[in-house]
């Protein structure tokens, strides 16, 4: 698989006019930001660039007497000055690309924040397709909602924007709406960036019930993860639009002749 490089990315989604707005404030992260965005933001985020499913993340923020860091699902770690805190993250990001990102407070269920996975399918006609959502809710202590790594766990938009109340109840359906509307603009925009068949799209609900985009997951976002939903009808909706689509690609190659392939 390509890394996708978050900064790329996120470079190129801010070309967006509409889709910008949804971004978090981002940078290539550079240990001299660090002071900057600690005292803009309660929370930041320190991301490998070419990594995925939530290895090597890091949240920090300030504390009283210093800053307190966690990696993934680990330990909290104090670091009692802004040299001492750049040392630690220097030691966990290594030689690597990471960027610095402003932490969306996300809303939460039960006291875990979660974020919501739009699936986006192309279909038997070759065009994008909204197949499904779930909100992906982070595991005890952690500070991804990566299911797998976070430890966390799936369960339907409605029922996790409900029992957050990030939004009124009156409100739930508009935002759904919202969200449908917003990732077939970023698959759309998402054409002039690389050619995907199947796009994974990260939503937070900050506990306003504001959303921002934190990731797009293309090339093999995960249908295993709606499986676990108890209704399986998006699960069978996705397979349905990936073997409509496939059979389309296997007639689009027969017709073309091998040696223009
Ligand atoms: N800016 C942020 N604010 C709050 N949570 C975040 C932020 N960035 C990432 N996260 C959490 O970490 C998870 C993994 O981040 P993501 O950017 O999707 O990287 P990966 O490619 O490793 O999945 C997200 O699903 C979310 O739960
Ligand atoms: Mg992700």
């Amino acid at each position: 698989m390509i890394p996708s490089s978050k900064w790329s990315l996120h470079r190129f989604f801010a070309k967006h006019p509409v889709i910008r707005k949804y971004l978090p404030p981002t940078a290539l992260y550079q240990e001299s930001l660090l002071d900057a965005y600690l005292r803009q933001y309660d929370t930041v985020y320190i991301k490998p660039c070419s990594t995925h499913m939530g290895k090597g993340i890091m949240k920090v923020w300030k504390q009283e007497g210093g800053y307190a860091l966690v990696k993934e699902r680990g330990q909290t770690v104090f670091a009692p000055s802004l040299e001492a805190l750049k040392e630690r993250i220097g030691q966990s990001a290594g030689e690597s690309k990471h960027i610095i990102q402003k932490g969306i407070p996300l809303s939460e269920v039960n006291g875990r924040p979660y974020d919501i996975r739009v699936m986006m399918m192309r279909n038997g006609a070759g065009k994008w397709q909204y197949a499904g959502m779930l909100a992906k809710v982070a595991g005890a202590d952690s500070v991804i909602t990566n299911v797998a790594r976070g430890g966390g766990y799936v369960t339907t938009v409605r029922h996790a924007l409900q029992q957050s109340r990030a939004v009124p109840p009156e409100n739930v359906k508009k935002l759904i709406r919202e969200l449908i509307d917003l990732s077939y603009q970023v698959c759309t925009h998402f054409n002039k960036y690389k050619h995907s068949s199947q796009i994974g799209i990260d939503w937070a609900v900050d506990k306003q019930g504001n959303l921002a985009l934190i990731e797009v997951n293309f090339d093999f976002p995960s249908h295993g993860l709606f499986a676990k939903l108890s209704d399986k009808t998006y699960y069978r909706t996705i397979k349905r639009l990936r073997s409509q689509y496939l059979a389309l690609r296997a007639r689009r190659r027969r017709k073309k002749p091998a040696s223009s392939r």
